[in-house]
């Protein structure tokens, strides 16, 4: 994703995420409400992405004219779990509060602060996760955390890269990510762009691996942390978790301090996203089951903080994973 122009006549340009792999369609959004439901139905996904997508967003209400409080509500509704969209927005509201001055300008500075910074930590977690992964090991990632995910090249994937260029040999096991396959269509992507060598499997075929011994790491991305260190995550998650546990593989969680929440005591407080039943009845245009099947699709589920050997920030690695030490790495010490 990327911001071509001034405040005053730039656009926003996102890779449409919905049509990959099959077509790169980048699309230029020119309004807030265009760039919120960008967001609602996942043009644009992934956590620090949705961020740095909504910091963009302000500054198309700011030129606009349109009330900023107003804008700053059409993007919060848009998708519940991602605390990087309300910490964004957080950003962007101080901006424009603190001198008076809600100038395009001033806002887009502050968007492209937001974008950079969240490239420079994760170039800093992917050196601090490359050192977690030993040379020919092999691992196994949920959903997608790359650079389509993030404003640089990704969380969970970007020690993955790291570890590749290092000459590591490393392996990846993509777990396909039901029901919009995040990682069939995206992961998969990502990584045959930049030459690592994976093997695709269906979400129900990881803990078969992990007894294979197939699997030396797990890791994946988060989309909000409590402060107890329990972490919300794409469906599919909690299971790679209990699984990785009782085949005692290493679970990492690989995530930006904007992804923590430190406001919400544990994953039960977490909002969890549902969405349309249509993503697990359909398959394309065919229904796969009948006609009145009843649908639950939550599209996160919680890991609990027992489960997460560490939480790798671009600020160092949090292990173990507790709220002391979860407080003390935010609190930079
Ligand atoms: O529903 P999505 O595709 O937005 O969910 C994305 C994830 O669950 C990612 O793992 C998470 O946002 C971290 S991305 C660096």
């Amino acid at each position: 994703l990327w911001w071509e122009g001034t405040a005053g006549s730039g656009t926003l340009h996102l890779l449409d995420q919905r049509l990959l792999p099959a077509r790169e369609v980048w699309t230029q959004f020119q309004s807030v409400d265009e760039v919120a439901r960008a967001i609602s139905d996942m043009v644009v996904r992934g956590a620090p992405a949705i961020g740095v997508s909504a910091a963009y967003g302000m500054v198309l209400a700011a030129r606009s004219g349109g009330g900023l409080a107003a804008a700053r509500d059409v993007l919060a509704r848009t998708r519940p779990t991602a605390i990087n969209l309300f910490w964004a927005l957080d950003r962007m509201r101080r901006v424009a509060h603190g001198g008076g001055d809600a100038s395009p300008e001033r806002l887009l500075d502050e968007a492209r602060r937001i974008h950079e910074e969240d490239a420079q930590g994760n170039r800093r977690m992917g050196e601090l996760l490359a050192a977690r992964i030993a040379p020919g090991a092999s691992v196994l990632t949920h959903c997608n955390a790359g650079a389509l995910a993030t404003g640089g090249f990704g969380t969970a994937l970007s020690g993955i890269f790291v570890a590749h260029e290092q000459g590591k040999k490393v392996h990846v096991f993509v777990d396909e990510t039901r029901p919009r396959l995040q990682g069939a269509r995206l992961t998969a992507w990502e990584l045959e762009r930049a030459g690592v060598p994976y093997t695709l499997i269906c979400d129900n075929m990881a803990a078969s691996l992990m007894a294979r011994r197939k699997v030396q790491l797990c890791v994946t991305g988060a989309d909000r942390i409590a402060a107890n260190g329990d972490a919300a995550n794409k469906i599919g998650t909690y299971s790679v978790a209990v699984n990785a546990a009782h085949h005692r593989v290493p679970f990492i969680v690989a995530a930006p301090l904007s992804t923590f929440d430190l406001a919400t005591a544990s994953g039960q407080e977490i909002p969890i996203e549902e969405r349309a039943g249509g993503e697990v009845t359909e398959w394309g245009a065919e229904r796969t089951c009948p006609g009145r099947a009843q649908v639950f699709n939550p599209g996160f589920d919680v890991t609990p903080a027992s489960l997460i050997t560490a939480i790798v920030t671009e600020r160092g690695e949090i292990s173990p994973v507790d709220g002391p030490h979860i407080a003390r790495m935010m609190a930079g010490a």
